[in-house]
């Protein structure tokens, strides 16, 4: 693959789509040819997934989110994912298989194991070159959504939840290969700094 894939994982209102953007900007600047993309949702079916899984009004199990979570990362890698990736593109992501391990292995309960398993299918295909973690507090990340006005299942969810998914996050990118954990307690240009520091590195070794 000649392109880049660098994926961005966090608890919810880590601050993660506000990095997206600015990461995209800088990348853009620098000549690179960038798509920014996210999972669930970034094709059409993908979209429809999307709206299931964080519709407040239907409850599923775990192993249900999870496999629904892989029918719309089965889309995005044959259709978006690997041609960006063979034609050069510097791919961003807003979230790929880490979350499934934390959502639904680790919080959902349907083991990392099994997650790993059932995913492994994409990691034969395609693998990220990074993936940057932001992890924000629970009480300050939930304030955040709060004034945001987020009102989606996952967002409204107690704070046990959102405890479980920031530990979740913390314990994965100490195990998994080519994590790099940034704490987003600092200011927007704080988090920024330290998340190109990180991808300066990346694209450098080209
Ligand atoms: P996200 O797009 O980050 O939320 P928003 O745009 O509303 O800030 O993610 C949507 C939700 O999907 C998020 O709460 C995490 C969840 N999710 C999983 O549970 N498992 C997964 O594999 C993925 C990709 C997302």
């Amino acid at each position: 693959m000649k392109g880049k894939f660098i994926v961005f994982e966090g608890n919810d209102g880590s601050g993660k789509s506000t990095q997206i953007l600015k990461v995209e900007k800088y990348l853009k600047e620098k000549g690179y040819k960038v798509v920014t993309t996210r999972e669930p949702g970034g094709t059409e079916v993908g979209y429809r997934i999307r709206k299931l899984l964080l519709d407040p009004a239907y409850k599923m199990d775990g192993l249900t989110e999870a496999l629904l979570l892989a029918a719309d990362r089965n889309e995005h890698v044959k259709n978006v994912l690997i041609p960006a990736l063979e034609d050069g593109y510097v791919v961003i992501c807003d979230r790929y298989i880490l979350s499934s391990i934390v959502y639904q292995g680790i919080v959902r309960g349907v083991g990392v194991e099994n997650i790993i398993k059932l995913n492994s299918i994409f990691e034969e295909k395609i693998k990220p070159d990074l993936y940057i973690v932001l992890t924000l507090s629970p009480e300050i990340a939930l304030q955040r959504l709060k004034m945001a006005g987020k009102n989606d299942k996952l967002d409204t969810e107690d704070f046990d939840f959102h405890r479980k998914v920031y530990n979740g996050f913390k314990e994965v990118s100490k195990r998994f290969e080519k994590c790099v954990n940034i704490e987003a307690e600092g200011t927007v240009e704080d988090v920024f700094e330290k998340v190109c520091k990180v991808i300066d590195e990346l694209l450098v070794k080209r």
